[in-house]
């Protein structure tokens, strides 16, 4: 299907980052095993949540920070290399598909970055880095814009809060151009994000699951391969 197919789209997940060191979220031991998600209405609210955002945030730092391409990742940007995937869309926050090769332009981040931070006022750009020296300054507080005041948050999308429009009009009409949807390591159960694999079947592309457990959309896919994506992507990986 990979050789016959014209255009692919891969849709990647958590999953495709975990052999990369980085936890997914509903796996045993994922991050929502192990702390509850702060929706985004708690993060304006209060300091706290601020507060604990910010402090789960820099905890993985060692994970963010030693994280390199997985062998998914690899196969990926192989695809992408060799023309046939021209995008690849992503519910992952980590950089890691642009610390494989692909241009940023070409990664659409569905769920947003953590490797920077945004003022949620004026859209100021604001490095972990700075952030984290204010936090530490102010025994961990997290800082307000100092140029408007508005709150600072990793440049993600968290539960409530809108998702990006453009990646999202992105995503849509790859997903809609594609005749392979390649879905990746991903559960498939947060909306909206879940229902491009469906979109895709829906506008004549074939749908291949790639995922240790199985999904909701495992019936409408043509193929699906409970395994290891590393194991079962190497042989797409150019040398
Ligand atoms: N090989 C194959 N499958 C794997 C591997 C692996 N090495 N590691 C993990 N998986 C599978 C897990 O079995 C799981 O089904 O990857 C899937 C990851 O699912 P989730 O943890 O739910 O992650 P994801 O689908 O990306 O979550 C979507 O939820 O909380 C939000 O914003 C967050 O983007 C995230 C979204
Ligand atoms: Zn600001």
């Amino acid at each position: 299907m990979i050789h016959e197919a014209g255009i692919i789209i891969p849709f990647t997940g958590a999953g495709i980052s975990t052999e990369s060191g980085i936890p997914d979220f509903r796996s045993p031991g994922g991050i929502w095993t192990r702390y509850r998600p702060i929706p985004f209405d708690e993060f304006l609210a209060s300091q706290e949540a601020r507060n604990e955002s910010w402090g789960r945030r820099f905890a993985m730092q060692e994970q963010f920070g030693a994280a390199r391409p997985s062998r998914g990742h690899r196969a990926v940007a192989s695809l992408y290399r060799a023309g046939k995937a021209p995008a690849v869309i992503t519910q992952n926050i980590d950089n890691l598909h642009q610390a494989s090769g692909i241009a940023p332009e070409h990664v659409i981040e569905l769920h947003g970055n953590t490797t920077f931070a945004l003022c949620l006022d004026c859209s100021a750009r604001y490095e972990l880095s700075w952030v984290r020296q204010r936090m530490d300054a102010a025994n961990g507080c997290a800082p307000d814009c100092p140029s408007c005041g508005g709150f600072i948050k990793t440049a993600t999308v968290s539960f409530g809060q809108a998702m990006p429009d453009a990646a999202m009009r992105r995503a849509e009409d790859l997903t809609r151009s594609c005749d392979l949807f390649l879905a990746i390591g991903s559960s498939l159960v947060v909306w909206p994000a879940a229902g491009f694999p469906l979109m895709a079947k829906r506008s004549g592309a074939r749908l291949i699951i790639v995922n240790r457990e199985s999904t909701e959309f495992d019936e409408i896919a043509d193929l699906v391969v409970h395994a290891d994506i590393g194991t079962v992507l190497e042989p797409l990986i150019l040398q």
